[in-house]
């Protein structure tokens, strides 16, 4: 396993849209498992593809406290949400920015696993956030867009000024 990258806001390849995995191999079970290793390691609760500059529609989440309840989703679609809940997110490709983010309270999703078995999972709480936050990624989406534009431009004008890699991740919440 290898640790790779994690892209950092605003790079532009964060925008990309993932591609569907057409058939899940050994090349996507390795990527599965270096996203992992790189989710870990950051530390964070969630990784996708797309924030390791692999623009693929694979996401891995993590949020046991054991840290032993790896979840990998290949070609994720939402079948079902509802519901609204508001909850503090951060995000591993933007360190140290922590908000609210306003989403569906719970989410029904259909994937692959890392055995290219198909799944169904109803998710609530935690989950729900982390599953819609990586979606998002796949979509070319980082959380930063859905708040408000004062707040956009501030965390814009704050990484622009820093550069990739100058800001430390914040305490252990909930990076994604
Ligand atoms: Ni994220």
């Amino acid at each position: 396993m290898s640790l790779l990258t994690i892209l950092c806001y605003p790079d532009p390849r964060l925008h990309q849209v993932a591609r569907k995995v057409e058939r899940v191999d050994d090349e996507i079970r390795k990527l599965i498992n270096d996203m992992a290793e790189t989710m870990y390691a950051a530390p964070g609760v969630g990784l996708a593809a797309t924030q390791v500059d692999a623009p693929l529609r694979i996401i891995v989440i993590d949020i046991s406290e054991s840290r032993d309840q790896l979840q990998a989703f290949v070609n994720p679609e939402r079948v079902a949400a509802s519901g609204v809940a508001e909850r503090e997110e951060g995000c591993l490709s933007v360190p140290g920015v922590y908000e609210k983010v306003r989403r569906a309270e719970r989410v029904t999703v259909r994937a692959l696993d890392a055995a290219g078995r198909p799944f169904t999972l109803e998710a609530t709480d935690l989950l729900a956030v982390c599953i819609q936050h990586e979606m998002d990624h796949l979509e070319g989406k980082v959380f930063v867009e859905k708040l408000s534009r004062l707040k956009q431009s501030r965390i814009l004008a704050r990484f622009r000024k820093q550069g990739r890699r100058a800001v430390e991740p914040g305490p252990r919440r909930l990076a994604l």
